[in-house]
């Protein structure tokens, strides 16, 4: 792996830190754009009074100097302004005794990490693994995401995502393209690919919410102008299909990933589940659909890469799911606190930034270059290769 992005930090601690290695130097670091991307994971019909304390913010605290990367590792720290409010029971080095017995968990919620963290960990409060298994951590990604974005930006690539479906509500037919992800609106209360499913989408959260119940979803996250011939199918573990996967498996509650349209085309026949290859006007090789999602045997084949990330409802529930209270034996209803209806949006907001993490972590290992100009040249180089293969 030539990237690495590391996080640190609990959700109600003081602050989260990202640390991402392996990013050139010569790269102009945006810190509005970074910003940018931390409002947009905040946003979404549907998110919990959590969203309304946060602000968040990026500080660039290494790595950087004068707005340019150096080359060395670029570390970032988000504030959580909750600390605040939780100094007493979440403070690094001390806490009070009482306060830290009033947040004590021992209601394991279905769904969450908490009973299979505390079994790992023997926590005999389950706040210590709920603190760090929490979405919260995900603004961190974001950040690092944001400078992968950036460093795609300079070679020409783009990363895009928006709302398949809440709950129930999808439209079935919802084309799965680069084209369609730049239409989706940002402002628009849930950024849903098909505005005019917004309002039913709305309706579904508004009803959950008002069960006490949580709702899930799907989003769509691609990228665009990636160059053929990054990832590889010569081992298993340097196919990019999976990198992608696992990475957007990694984000919380995303419990099913695809790429392109597999599922749907896993339910027919060959004949219509590939892209079949033509010779262009010009004498150039191009593709008539775009099923496999822009990647064939791991390896990206210049199509718009297209991956779907399918996220659980959400496991806590304000009416509670059945659990035990670890603390007395009894059968209780498990842990709620201040949280989601659904995060959807977010998510999208979160793959777009592992997708950007994968993409760059490949582009640097086919391209290389130490410096932002190497890797722009050597990219030039590449895509004119590939562009004098596939004209035939
Ligand atoms: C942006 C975002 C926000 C989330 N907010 C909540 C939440 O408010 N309440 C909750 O129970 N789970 C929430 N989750 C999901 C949990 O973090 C996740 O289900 C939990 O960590 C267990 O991991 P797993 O579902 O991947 O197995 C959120 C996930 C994302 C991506």
């Amino acid at each position: 792996m030539t990237l690495r992005l590391v996080t640190a930090g609990e959700s109600h601690g003081p602050r989260l830190t990202a640390i991402l290695e392996g990013i050139p130097a010569g790269l102009r670091i945006d810190s509005a754009f970074v910003d940018r991307d931390l409002a947009r994971r905040q946003h979404g019909y549907g998110r919990g009074g959590r969203m309304k304390i946060e602000k968040d913010r990026a500080t660039l605290e290494g790595g950087i100097r004068g707005g340019v990367t150096l080359g060395s590792p670029i570390a970032i720290g988000i504030e959580n302004r909750d600390f605040a409010n939780w100094s007493k029971v979440m403070h690094p080095l001390e806490n009070d005794p009482i306060a830290s017995a009033e947040r004590r968990v021992t209601r394991p919620r279905p769904g969450h990490a908490d009973l299979a963290g505390g079994m790992k960990f023997g926590a005999g409060d389950l706040r210590d693994v709920l603190e760090r298994a929490s979405a919260r951590e995900s603004a961190a990604r974001v950040a690092g995401g944001a400078v992968c974005k950036l460093l795609l930006a300079e070679c020409g690539i783009e990363v895009a995502s928006g709302v398949l479906s809440v709950g129930p509500v999808i439209d079935p037919e919802s084309p799965r393209s680069f084209a369609a992800l730049q239409k989706v609106r940002e402002d628009s209360p849930l950024r849903a690919m098909d505005a005019s499913l917004e309002k039913e989408m709305i309706a579904a959260i508004d009803e959950a919410k008002r069960a006490g119940d949580t709702l899930g979803g799907s989003i769509l996250v691609g990228a665009r102008g990636v160059p053929p011939g990054l990832g590889s199918y010569t081992s298993w573990d340097r196919k990019l299909d999976a990198r992608i996967g696992a990475a957007l498996f990694s984000i919380p509650a995303v419990k099913a990933v695809e790429l392109g349209s597999s599922i749907e085309a896993s339910r027919g026949p060959g004949s219509l589940a590939h892209d079949e290859i033509e010779r262009g006007r010009r004498g150039n090789l191009r593709r008539r659909s775009n099923r496999a999602g822009g990647l064939e045997a791991g390896v990206t084949n210049g199509e718009d890469v297209i991956a779907v990330a399918y996220m659980k409802p959400l496991s806590t529930l304000a009416r509670g799911l059945d659990s035990v209270d670890l603390a007395t034996g009894e059968a209780a209803r498990a842990a709620y606190e201040r949280s989601d209806v659904t995060a959807v949006a977010a998510c999208g907001v979160i793959a777009e930034a592992m997708l950007a993490f994968v993409l760059a972590d490949a582009l640097l290992e086919s391209i290389g270059g130490d410096r932002l100009d190497d890797v722009k040249s050597r990219l030039t180089a590449h895509r004119e290769r590939i562009r004098k293969y596939s004209r035939v």
